[in-house]
C-alpha cells in the first residue's frame, strides 16, 4: 500500500492505494468518476482516456502511485459548470454518439488532438488519431465531424485551445 496525492478535476484527494492500482481504478473505485470507462482489457479500446498533466492518457496503462502530484482531468471536469465544453457540445450536435459507451474517452482523446494541432487538422489527420479509440456503434463519420467542428470553435477561443 501507499499514498497517492493528487488533484483531479481541479479538487485535492488524497487515497491508500495498492501499488497495482490501476489509474482507472482509483478514479471509477476510489472517487466514484465512473464517466471514465473501461472497455477492454488490453489497453486498445480507449475508453478509459484522461488527461494527466495536459496530455491524454489511457488511465488503464498508468498506476495509480505513477501519478502522484499530477493534475488530472477527467470527462467529469470538462464542463464549466453547466456549460458543456465545445468538443461535448459538437458530440451531440454532430451525433457523435449511439450508446455512449466510447465517448468519455473519445472526447478526452479529442480535446487533446486539436490542442496538438494548432495549426489545422484535416480529416484524415483526425481518422489516424483516433486509432486508439474504438467505436463499435457509429462508424467514425460524425465523430470526425464532430472534432473537425469543435476544433474551430476551440481555435476561436485561444483559452480552450490553450487548457
Ligand atoms: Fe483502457 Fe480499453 S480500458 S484502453
Ligand atoms: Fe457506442 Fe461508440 S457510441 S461504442
Amino acid at each position: 500500500m501507499g499514498e497517492v496525492s493528487l488533484t483531479v478535476n481541479g479538487r485535492a484527494v488524497r487515497r491508500e492505494v495498492e501499488d497495482r492500482t490501476l489509474l482507472v481504478a482509483l478514479l471509477r473505485d476510489h472517487l466514484g468518476l465512473t464517466g471514465t470507462h473501461v472497455g477492454c482489457d488490453t489497453s486498445q479500446c480507449g475508453a478509459c482516456t484522461v488527461h494527466i498533466d495536459g496530455q491524454a492518457v489511457k488511465s488503464c496503462t498508468v498506476f495509480a502511485v505513477q501519478v502522484d502530484g499530477s493534475e488530472v482531468l477527467t470527462i467529469e471536469g470538462l464542463a464549466d459548470g453547466a456549460t458543456l465544453h465545445p468538443m461535448q457540445e459538437a458530440f451531440r450536435t454532430h451525433h457523435g454518439l449511439q450508446c455512449g459507451f466510447c465517448t468519455p474517452g473519445m472526447i478526452m482523446m479529442a480535446v487533446d488532438i486539436v490542442r496538438r494541432h494548432p495549426d489545422g487538422l484535416d480529416e484524415e489527420t483526425i481518422r489516424k488519431e483516433l486509432e486508439g479509440n474504438i467505436c463499435r456503434c457509429t462508424g467514425y463519420h460524425n465523430i470526425v465531424k464532430a472534432i473537425d467542428a469543435a476544433a474551430n470553435e476551440m481555435r476561436a477561443t485561444p483559452q480552450m485551445a490553450a487548457q
